[in-house]
């Protein structure tokens, strides 16, 4: 059983404690260097975000709303230039580190990467774009997590991931809950919960959810035909 650490060591710690087999040892070593910064997340939540941008259709794009110093954004990015990957904060909490996350963007990404300072119900109401990872990560109340579920919801992609952070907590926990009663067409790949917040494997309890592949039409030769 691994316990909370204090919070200089939090932001090494899962980097020096994690096995990431499935990532190839470039991107892997890309994803390493940026793990290394404040962050409220892990490495291996990181190299799901990668892994999930990495296959996600060339049309499509990563959503990350709540970037903090843009971690959740990053691990999207690294080794995945040729993706679009949209990251929102209006910098309203924690410290508000606008000036230092935009700086580590600036230096981090390809013309598939965009930054918007926004509220992001605001960004939501002017742009739409067909998403094929989506993580909200700012306001966890149960209505705020819920609200941005239904709000993107139409914008996400047959096959498309949504990832949802603090699911140890009730609010982000019922929310997904109320959303998944209402759309079947999702179902659940991945619910762990972790022993405390601040963990060095999943954080604070991580879910991750797939809207359905589409079903394949019925062939016309074994159609029904009075
Ligand atoms: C928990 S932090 C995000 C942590 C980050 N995902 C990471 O990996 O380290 C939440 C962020 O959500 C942002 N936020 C809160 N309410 C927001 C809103 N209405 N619109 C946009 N961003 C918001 C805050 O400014 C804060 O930076």
């Amino acid at each position: 059983m691994l316990r909370r650490v204090s919070i200089p060591l939090q932001f090494f710690f899962d980097v020096f404690n994690t096995v990431v087999p499935f990532l190839d040892p470039n991107r892997l070593s890309e994803l390493r260097k940026i793990s290394r910064m404040k962050k409220m997340s892990t490495i291996a939540i990181g190299a799901i975000i990668n892994e999930c941008v990495r296959e996600m259709p060339r049309d499509a794009c990563y959503l990350n709303i709540g970037t903090w110093y843009g971690y959740s954004l990053f691990a999207g990015m690294v080794g995945n230039a040729s993706r679009r990957c949209i990251g929102i904060d209006s910098f309203e909490q924690f410290g508000h580190p606008k000036v230092e996350c935009l700086r580590r963007f600036e230096e981090l990404r390809s013309d598939r990467h965009e930054f918007h300072v926004s509220d992001w119900r605001q960004y939501m109401a002017k742009h739409a774009s067909e998403v094929g990872v989506f993580f909200y990560d700012a306001d966890h109340s149960e209505d705020c997590q819920y609200e941005s579920l239904l709000s993107c919801h139409p914008f996400i992609v047959d096959g498309g991931i949504v990832i949802v952070d603090d699911a140890n907590w009730t609010g982000p926990r019922r929310a997904t809950e109320r959303f998944l009663r209402l759309h079947s067409e999702y179902e659940v790949l991945l619910d762990v919960a972790t022993y405390c917040n601040c963990h060095p494997t999943f954080w604070n309890g991580l879910m991750i959810l797939r809207k359905k592949p589409a079903h394949v039409p019925v062939h016309s030769s074994h159609a029904y035909r009075p």
